[in-house]
């Protein structure tokens, strides 16, 4: 296993739609044990495959720091949202996006298909941080980022305080 670089805005596999996988071979479960790996290093609570720079359908989300050991971790291959109830405000931050936190609207509850890491069809039905952190992986693998999501007045002064360091550190 290894930790992988995560990659931060602006790099364009970010803003990819992400293509679906094809094979469960040897080669994913290894991306798959990367990522959670990559994950817990980084102390996230998820991560999508493009933040390593894989433009792959596949998250992983593990809550149970924050929510309980009996959330287990969750591998989701070309994870689909099935439905939603509800919405709510959700406070967010992301791995490629360091030090922003923003508001966002996300729906309550969602039930979420897909694979999971030996291709059998699983169904996630989640509410809590669990949900956000679904929809909010989910989001990766369709190019959004909170910050698309942002106010225009947040997305603003982040892209400025981002061109700041930017120049600053050459
Ligand atoms: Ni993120």
């Amino acid at each position: 296993m290894a930790v992988l670089e995560i990659r931060k805005y602006p790099d364009t596999v970010l803003k990819q739609k992400a293509e679906p996988v094809e094979k469960i071979d040897d080669g994913l479960q290894r991306l798959i044990d990367d990522m959670v790996e990559t994950m817990y290093a980084a102390s996230g609570i998820g991560l999508a495959a493009p933040q390593v720079g894989v433009s792959k359908r596949l998250i992983v989300v593990d809550v149970s720091v924050k929510e309980g050991e009996n959330i287990p971790l969750i591998v989701l291959v070309n994870p689909e949202i099935k439905e939603t109830e509800g919405t709510v405000d959700s406070e967010e931050g992301c791995l490629s996006l360091p030090g922003f936190i923003t508001t966002v609207k996300r729906a309550e509850k969602v039930v979420v298909e897909g694979l999971d890491r030996h291709g059998k069809k699983i169904t996630v039905s989640a509410e809590g941080l669990l949900s956000m952190a679904l929809q909010h992986e989910i989001d990766h693998l369709n190019g959004t980022l909170i910050l698309d999501r942002a106010s225009l007045i947040k997305r603003e002064f982040f892209k400025k305080r981002l061109q700041k360091s930017l120049s600053k550190t050459g």
